[in-house]
């Protein structure tokens, strides 16, 4: 989390960070701050608490014409979100300013160096600064005094550090292998930022910072370091995609916009992957030889959050057209577990984002273990798709809102598709089963396009229910990763407390919780498991549970047994999870709407998760 930002340029520095800052705020929203260098050498500092607009508007009257600077946005970790524990952090005499993303693991112990009583915050960056200061103190010059500094500190992390001594040069620098940098170049211009989304409208080229690598740049020259001070050559690479302008249009709420753009999103992941005329899947990015796809004898997909309710769809398509054992992790847990890896095993991560902390940390336990690695990813360029030996992407376009809508459909669809594909390879899939998919994936468009046209019904059920504060979400099969998609998506916008459950786990625990004030989402469609879901709901208004079913279009049978019937669009049933996600996705939203919350930037989350 946290969005860190350094430039140099000709450009006014304030408002180029400002405006880097606001595109990096889904990293964390919790307070943010700027450093700029004044020509004469000493830095001018803003904090502000609360979100970049407020930064802005507190910089508005005082913002000095400056050529370099650094800015951060808060995601917190260490301390209360205050103004004092608000990036940047300087010394005690604000001659060094520090910006820092990641965790520095053994800042109490270096706090103990100095005395108490110079610490403004409690945040482990500040000694970060304190010991900067120092270096330089003793005629260091400031990249030998962040490598100094950085050679004692021990964690994952990254910073970036400017200096009234050298007010036209930034020191940045990566601790570590979370927490990744990108170095901008751009016409009369350098900057350092967290990820590519950030100045993209004036970037034209990047390198990327590796694990404890280190960058000196002015407006005109970046030079890069490793960890033993030795000069490195780094290629320049072409940004990997258009810069895109990110606005709501019509839409009050990014995640309203990024659910109504699902049919376009998906068409665009589906063009050219998908071929009836052939009765083929096309993969082209897919660096696995036909050999290596046989000798694949096990699947292991990671991910987190969203990502990781998306897997356990992909592993029924896994298991379904390409007859692999498949099995799903939480990639937070995959590494502590010490998992049974090897080369025939092929590993598969979703990450929206590509730089969640916890997925990557997985891949690189993969990577230690010879595994194949496929990625499926909606940034182009990110860690992710660095460490994979393929890159599948989602084609969404950006996903601004910290809710997950559009990129689950994508990964899904992506999922559905691969196994398709090694199926075929593998001899697992008949050619009438392949083109049968082809053709009902490539309906989808219009059946996401028709589970919109349900938000008016949805809106009035979330008026009748948005003030309950507990909900169930159940399904079976295909509909258990959409219960629990569905209750992620409620608690994560709504604060409401909601557990998704497989149903048939209902009668060993959370039937207890039953009343009239705790409501159920059944996820019904017609399919193997619908007359077991009938048996669920009966149970639950048996003790006198309100019950809201998602059923198959057309269905009449639950018509006087829920309180609540929402008919989904018709779809192939192997597909009926990337569709039946929409309503829920949609009833999350209006929930939250009614009760007011912010939507697109809830509480104490960031869409970005780059610390454990
Ligand atoms: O970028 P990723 O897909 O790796 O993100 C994983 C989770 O942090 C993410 O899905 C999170 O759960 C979303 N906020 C859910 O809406």
């Amino acid at each position: 989390m946290c969005g860190i930002i350094g430039y140099c340029g000709k450009d006014d520095a304030g408002t180029t960070i400002l405006r880097g800052l606001k595109a990096l705020e889904y990293r964390g929203y919790d307070s943010s701050g700027i450093a700029l260098a004044n020509p004469n050498g000493s830095l001018s500092i803003t904090r502000s608490v609360g979100k970049i607009s407020a930064l802005i508007e507190k910089t508005k009257l005082n913002l000095i014409a400056s050529s370099s600077g650094i800015g951060h946005t808060r995601w917190a970790t260490h301390g209360a979100v205050n103004e004092a524990n608000t990036h940047p952090h300087t010394d005690q005499l604000g001659k060094v300013a520090v910006v820092h993303n990641g965790i520095i693991e053994n800042f109490e112990t270096l706090k103990k160096n100095f005395s108490p009583e110079i610490f403004s915050s409690e945040t482990d960056t500040e000694v970060i600064a304190h010991m900067i200061a120092l270096e330089m103190d003793s005629g260091q010059n400031l990249l030998q005094a962040v490598q100094n500094t950085l050679h004692k500190a021990t964690g994952s992390f990254s910073i970036v550090v400017v200096s009234e001594l050298n007010p036209h040069k930034i020191v940045a620098a990566r601790k570590g292998n979370a927490s990744g940098l990108v170095v901008g170049f751009a016409k009369d211009a350098i900057c350092v930022v967290s990820d590519i989304t950030a100045l993209t409208d004036i970037i034209e080229h990047i390198t990327f910072l590796d694990a404890n690598e280190y960058v000196e740049f002015s407006s005109k020259e970046a030079i890069f370091y490793s960890d033993t001070g030795e000069e490195i050559d780094k290629k320049e690479l072409q940004l990997p995609f258009e810069h895109s302008v990110q606005n709501l249009g019509q839409f009050k709420h990014y995640m309203l916009k990024e659910i109504n753009e699902q049919p376009e999103a998906i068409l665009d992941t589906i063009r050219g992957r998908y071929q009836s005329d052939t009765g083929s899947i096309y993969l082209q990015e897919l660096q696995i030889s036909s050999e290596q796809i046989c000798d694949i004898n096990r699947v292991v997909f990671v991910g987190m959050g969203t990502s990781s309710n998306a897997t356990l769809v992909g592993r029924h398509y896994m298991e379904r057209f390409a007859k692999i054992p498949s099995e799903v992790d939480n990639a937070s847990e995959f590494r502590y577990r010490q998992p049974i890896l090897d080369k025939n095993t092929l590993v598969i991560s979703v990450a929206q984002s590509g730089e969640t902390v916890d997925t990557l940390a997985a891949m690189d336990e993969a990577k230690r273990a010879g595994c194949m690695q496929i990625t499926i990813c909606n940034n182009p360029g990110t860690q992710t798709t660095r460490i994979a030996d393929s890159s599948i992407y989602m084609r969404c376009g950006q996903e601004i809102s910290v809710a997950s809508t559009k990129t689950m459909t994508a990964s899904m669809v992506l999922m559905h598709a691969l196994a398709l594909y090694l199926g075929k390879i593998r001899g697992t899939l008949s050619s009438e089963t392949e083109q049968q998919q082809i053709n009902a994936a490539l309906h989808l468009p219009v059946a996401l396009g028709q589970a919109l046209e349900l938000s008016n019904q949805i809106e009035e059920i979330a008026s009748r229910y948005h003030t309950f504060d507990d909900f169930l979400f159940l399904g079976r099969g295909l509909g258990f990763p959409i219960a629990i998609e569905g209750a992620l998506k409620l608690k994560e916008i709504s604060y409401i407390n909601a557990i998704g459950y497989a149903a048939g786990e209902m009668k060993h625990g959370p039937i207890a919780l039953i009343d009239s004030q705790m409501p159920t989402i059944a996820i019904a469609p017609r399919d193997t498991v619908f007359e077991k879901m009938v048996s669920n709901i009966q149970q639950i208004r048996a003790r006198q549970g309100k019950v809201i079913a998602l059923v198959s279009h057309g269905e009449k049978s639950l018509n006087n047994l829920a309180d609540e019937i929402i008919e989904l669009p018709e779809v192939d049933p192997l597909l009926s999870p990337i569709v039946t996600v929409v309503p829920l996705q949609l009833l999350a939203y209006h929930i939250a709407q009614k009760r007011g919350l912010d939507i697109d930037q809830p509480r104490n989350l960031a869409k970005t998760v780059t610390v454990e």
